[in-house]
């Protein structure tokens, strides 16, 4: 369906924030390679949608609502997904939010909104699953991470705190799980043009410093993204674990 070919067929896979934008684009790539596909968001009409896709394209999708931010949620989540096929082999945490703000104006409801959604929630989604996958012998695990977990920007205190958090804990789930062929892995897209960042984009002068930082001249789609992430839930990563994958238009090479 991507153009991007891996054999995941007979896998199960969760994909938190599939309802649009990267999620949507991923979910529908992993079910193109044969994975049948939980997607989750809090918006039921969102992953329904997502639903519908998969299915016109004879794959198998269930859609499951849920919030990220309620761990109690995330693990209700989680059964549900094991329980459709007695098994959980891949979790992509794609769920997140910015508030752009300058760091002076953040409030505590706005850090605790991004922290909860970006870290604790792609936490206890890996605990959740990790679990299942342990016990299973063995999952991969997608954390959508960003550029800004490894680079500074303007008005993204809490969300580039949010996303170094999400690759530090990547590392440290990897170095736990190996024994439990469990691979923890981050993609890092530069900016892509999604719902999220169309809003963003109606300001000039912030597309052109954009496109200015990004050698490649361009804004990504969705669409860029699902490589790496196939090639991370593929047997052609059985020797990756604890690293992330820039998909950032050579923006951090500067
Ligand atoms: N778009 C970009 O430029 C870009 C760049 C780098 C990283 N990312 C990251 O990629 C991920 C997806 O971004 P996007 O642009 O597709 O965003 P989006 O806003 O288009 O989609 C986000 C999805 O997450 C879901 N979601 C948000 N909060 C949730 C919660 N509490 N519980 C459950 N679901 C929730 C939304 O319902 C939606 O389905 C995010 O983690 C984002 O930080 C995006």
């Amino acid at each position: 369906m991507s153009g991007i070919t891996a054999d995941l067929s007979g896998k199960v896979a969760l994909v938190t924030g599939g309802g649009r934008g990267i999620g949507r684009a991923i979910a529908v790539a992993l079910a193109g390679c044969g994975a049948r596909v939980a997607v989750a968001s809090r918006t039921l009409k969102e992953i329904e949608e997502t639903r519908q896709i998969i299915a016109e394209k004879g794959g198998e999708c269930l859609a499951i609502p849920a919030d990220v931010t309620r761990v109690e949620a995330i693990y209700e989540l989680v059964e549900k997904a094991y329980s459709w096929h007695n098994r959980l082999d891949i979790l992509v945490n794609c769920a997140g939010i910015n508030i752009a703000k300058f760091a002076v104006d953040v409030t505590e409801e706005d850090w605790d909104r991004v922290l909860d959604t970006n870290l604790k929630g792609t936490f206890f989604c890996c605990q959740a699953a990790g679990k299942k996958m342990i016990a299973g012998g063995g999952g991969r695990i997608i954390n959508i991470s960003s550029q800004m977990a490894h680079v500074g920007y303007y008005k993204r205190a809490a969300y580039c705190s949010s996303k170094g958090g999400v690759a530090q804990l990547t590392k440290v789930l990897a170095v736990e799980w190996a024994p439990h062929n469990v691979n923890v892995n981050c993609v890092a897209p530069t900016f892509l043009e999604t719902p999220l960042t169309a809003p963003m984009f109606e300001d000039k002068d912030f597309y052109n410093d954009v496109i200015r930082r990004i050698p490649l001249g361009k804004i990504g789609k969705p669409e860029d993204v699902v490589g790496a992430v196939i090639y991370l839930a593929s047997d052609a990563a059985n020797m990756v674990t604890g690293s992330s994958i820039l998909v950032d238009g050579g923006w951090v090479a500067w």
